[in-house]
């Protein structure tokens, strides 16, 4: 029978069943002649909460259709609910697994990857293992991306970040995910904006220069900051970095990065150093990697040692040669080399690589045997003729597909795909069942407590 049909800005209570896969509570409730997929962000599984209608989808499919609320109140928690620690949750979006019970969240982790690789035939039968916990769940972050503009609420400037689906700043002032190091640059830096009185780059007229104030911290806590600007021409940024320099001792290098474009990406090809060094040295758990602004580095320094040491661990012995594609700084061609006569290292970022060949050359010994290749990961990986291992780290959108048949052309004792993504890990998973490998072990970790982020370690042969 057909019930009331549900309005934006209708109330109900609901009961939730699941997660999805943005972490939001998901509830099932009739609607008409058909049954709403109702997003509570904030609500947990088994809750019995108050929600009003926000949004419903204009597509249906087989009488379903999804549909978003607002959290009102938890009219019967869950046993796995905890009062998140952070003073931004529920506002930047960021963390949307804080209320949530850490042991439950690494349960959901591990049993979203085990349903996710269930819906392909080829890998239905694949075990997961237990996803394995960050050391610490708070201060775990080395790096954070700041907007900076004005709070939405006071109005007054801000480093902080984009509400969800919106361009409304949230401050970020006291993040509890980032390492405290990082949160004092923050503060430092905005006290010199705001002190200048700076604006910020205005995107509609065009006005001020200042967009993203991005930070990295090192193991020994030193931070570089590169300052983003829509223009060239930001007068003010040389006497911004000496300030900052200054208020804040941790700060080791100053970076201005140019990036007029609209759109997503943050750091445009400009670049030139304000203050202090163009790079800086940082360490994973044994390996030392030397790392520019534009460099990519994993989030959560234990957790990314962990998945390195585990990799290693299973590597063969003794390798004539491995091949790390997509090797960012070379953190993995680093910890592979002491058992591998050669290492292949294949990195399309020429930030990242020219900085990475000169710190090897550098480094000398074992890091000796890691040649660096600047390239694209299918075309560099064709040339290669013979490895005993490979590994594959994409970035989220996974690996071409010539880069899988490559892959499995070279026949490698062990296969490794180190994965941000589930959805492309699948996929990927997948392309390399059907070129002839076979599966030997899948592990989740928890690169990114309180987020749904999800880093996987995937082990295979082709022998
Ligand atoms: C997830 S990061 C992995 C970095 C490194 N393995 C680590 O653990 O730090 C992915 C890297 O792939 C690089 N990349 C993206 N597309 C590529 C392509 N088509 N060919 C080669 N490298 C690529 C990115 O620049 C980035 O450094």
């Amino acid at each position: 029978m057909a019930t009331k049909d549900l309005q934006p800005g209708d109330e109900a209570e609901i009961t939730v069943g699941t997660l999805d896969d943005l972490g939001a509570g998901v509830a099932e409730i009739p609607s008409g002649r058909e049954t709403l997929r109702l997003h509570v962000a904030g609500a947990l599984p088994g809750e019995r909460v108050a929600a009003r209608l926000a949004h419903v989808s204009v597509h249906g499919h087989d009488a379903h259709r999804e549909a978003w609320a607002e959290l009102l109140s938890v009219l019967a928690p869950s046993a796995d609910r905890v009062v998140p620690p952070c003073p931004s949750y529920g506002k930047c979006g960021g963390c949307a697994l804080m209320g949530l019970a850490y042991p439950a969240q690494l349960a959901w982790k591990r049993q979203r990857l085990a349903a996710r690789l269930a819906r392909i035939p080829e890998l239905a039968t694949v075990s997961v293992d237990a996803c394995v916990a960050s050391p610490v769940t708070t201060g775990y972050r080395n790096q954070a991306k700041y907007v900076y503009g004005r709070n939405h609420d006071s109005q007054r400037l801000a480093l902080g970040a984009f509400a969800p689906r919106s361009h409304r700043i949230v401050d970020l002032a006291g993040c509890r995910v980032v390492e405290p190091v990082l949160d004092e640059a923050r503060l430092s830096l905005l006290g010199v904006l705001a002190g200048k009185n700076i604006e910020p780059f205005d995107e509609r007229r065009r006005t001020s220069a200042l967009r993203y104030g991005v930070m990295r911290a090192t193991e020994v806590g030193q931070v570089m900051v590169t300052l983003v600007v829509a223009r060239p021409d930001w007068p003010e940024a040389q006497e911004v970095a000496d300030a900052l320099a200054a208020a804040c001792p941790a700060v080791a290098s100053v970076v201005l990065n140019v990036n007029a474009t609209a759109g997503n990406r943050i750091f445009g090809d400009e670049e030139r150093l304000l203050h202090g060094q163009s790079t800086l040295e940082d360490r994973i758990g044994e390996v030392r990697v030397r790392l520019s602004s534009r460099s990519f580095f994993q989030t959560n320094r234990q957790v990314a040692s962990r998945i390195y040491h585990d990799l290693v661990a299973a590597a063969p012995a003794r390798a004539a040669r491995a091949v790390d594609v997509y090797s960012g700084a070379g953190p993995i061609a680093l910890s592979l080399a002491p058992q591998a006569d050669e290492v292949v290292a294949i990195e399309e970022n020429p930030a990242a690589t020219a900085v990475a060949a000169a710190f090897i050359a550098e480094q000398g010994g074992v890091a000796g045997r890691v040649r660096v290749v600047t390239g694209d990961a299918a075309r560099c990986l064709a040339q290669v003729e013979r490895a005993d291992l490979v590994v594959l780290n994409p970035p989220r959108k996974g690996c071409a597909a010539p880069v899988l048949a490559a892959a499995c052309r070279l026949r490698p004792r062990l296969l490794a795909y180190v994965s941000c993504d589930l959805e492309t890990l699948a996929r990927d998973l997948a392309g390399l069942a059907a070129g002839g490998a076979r599966i030997l072990r899948i592990t989740p970790y928890d690169m990114m407590p309180h987020t749904p982020h999800v880093e996987t370690l995937a082990l295979l042969t082709l022998r």
